[in-house]
């Protein structure tokens, strides 16, 4: 019997018999020499099977065995530099577990509708499986980083009696008799386990009833919301910088082989270090202006706002203090000029829009009961957030970073909905 292994330790196991348990991926058929492409979830290996070296009932497995079937393979590791992954397995038998029927998914094109109605499927699609292991591993590395300086863990409510970013994208649903939201964000209540812990994240998946169909917009996304006791706004981008470099050096040494099999031009990102440029709203609306896209003060930047501002910097850019009429209640104004907020959106490079956004909150109780009142916000459901401002508070400050906004950046996807691995989008809630 020989032993069973995984294709992503198959360099171990050269000049050795060994056994993969996986799928048929594709097979290209040379008459008595049959080239199986096989994948067990860990990786890719071409598997040959020879009329004349393998049981007669083996090499007729090899004949009918369709794609997507699931299969057993034992064969002898051998080292071949045009084999993708650089092994290949010279096939002593085949166990047919599960003959596929005909797999919808074939090597020609398809649609972006059939394959999302698939996407149980599509899945098992190379680019698909590549970006899911990178989604993977930038999630990681948001927790060791924030796990490795100094914050902690701390989960917030999915139910909850109230809106963190406006009322306009709330998700309703009953509570019991009681009006309650899918949560729109986790920072309220990390404001509360701030005054606990000093600095806390939590990371979970947010809701939008976004009623808008883009390439950067989900319904349901997930977002890593860090919130620190006693750091102001500079505070707040020095800690966005690193923990944005450290996710993209990771991606780029743990995940270069699947950068690879999505085509992504590595040389962009090897450019993200702090410092990342800081540019004041007021200097982006010139910017724009210069570039032809002039913007009326006062107005939060859209798409094409957004990737004009990218596209004139070599690195993810920060913008900061917005109108505060443009930003949620929350928001500390500026001392300097209290039209402004002490807020701020990190804008990633290469038309992927905003990926950030933060800032310093509110730390003065009558100053926040007049916001609630100004964004029409029922006072009742924030009494408990007031009373953070009545007992110890202090200035403090954070973010919310997108996992799929910045999952599709690093990737390079043209659409957001590949970044997750069942999106939520306008008008989908299948499969
Ligand atoms: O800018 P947003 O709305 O900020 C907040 O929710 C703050 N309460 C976060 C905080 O300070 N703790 O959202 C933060 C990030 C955006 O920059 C974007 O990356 C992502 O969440 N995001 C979305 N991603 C996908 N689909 C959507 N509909 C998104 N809306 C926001
Ligand atoms: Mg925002």
């Amino acid at each position: 019997m020989a032993e069973i292994v995984r294709l992503a330790d198959i360099a171990r196991y050269e000049g050795r018999e060994v056994t993969v348990r996986g799928w048929l991926y594709n097979k290209t058929d040379k008459g008595r020499l049959q080239f199986l492409l096989v994948r067990d979830g860990t990786g890719l290996i071409q598997a040959v099977a020879f009329q004349r070296e393998i049981k007669p009932e083996a090499f007729e497995a090899a004949l009918r065995v369709t794609q997507e079937s699931s299969i057993v393979v034992t064969g002898l590791v051998r080292r071949d530099a045009r084999a993708p992954g650089g092994y290949e397995l010279g096939l002593t038998d085949i166990q047919i577990v599960q003959l596929a029927e005909d797999y919808p998914i074939t090597p020609k094109e398809h649609g972006i509708e059939f394959l999302m109605d698939r996407r149980h499927l599509w899945l098992r699609s190379t680019k698909e499986w590549a970006t899911m292991r990178l989604r993977a591993t930038v999630i990681r590395a948001i927790r060791d980083w924030l796990d490795s300086n100094g914050f902690l863990l701390v989960d917030t409510p999915i139910l909850t009696p109230s809106s963190c970013e406006g009322t306009t994208t709330l998700f309703e649903t009953e509570y019991f008799g009681e009006k309650a939201y899918l949560s729109q964000s986790g920072q309220l209540y990390n404001e509360a386990t701030i005054m606990a812990f000093g600095r806390t994240y939590c990371f979970g998946p947010t809701f939008r009833a976004e009623k808008s169909k883009t390439r950067r917009h989900l319904i349901e996304f997930w977002m890593v919301e860090p919130e620190m006791a006693y750091a102001d706004l500079d505070e707040c981008m020095a800690v966005e910088e690193q923990l944005v470099s450290y996710i993209v050096g990771r991606a780029l040494e743990e995940r270069a082989e699947e950068l690879k099999i999505l085509e992504r031009d590595t040389a962009p990102l090897e450019r993200v270090q702090p410092p990342f440029p800081r540019l004041q709203y007021d200097d982006a609306l010139a910017l724009l202006a210069e570039k032809g896209e002039p913007l009326p003060w006062g107005e939060d930047f859209g798409a094409p706002h957004e990737t004009i501002i990218g596209a004139s910097h070599d690195r993810p850019v920060f913008v900061h203090r917005y109108p505060a009429r443009c930003k949620a209640f929350y928001m500390e104004p500026d001392p300097q000029n209290p039209e402004l907020s002490l807020s701020v959106d990190l804008i990633a490079p290469e038309g992927y829009g905003e990926i950030i956004g933060g800032g310093q909150r509110i730390s003065d109780l009558a100053l926040l009961e007049r916001r609630l009142a100004e964004y029409n916000l029922p006072r009742q459901a924030f009494e408990w957030y007031l009373d953070l401002r009545r007992y110890g508070s202090v200035p403090h400050s954070g973010f919310g970073l997108g996992v799929e906004r910045t999952v599709a950046w690093i990737a390079g996807l043209q659409h957001i909905r590949q970044a997750i691995p069942f999106p939520r989008t306008l008008g989908r809630l299948y499969p």
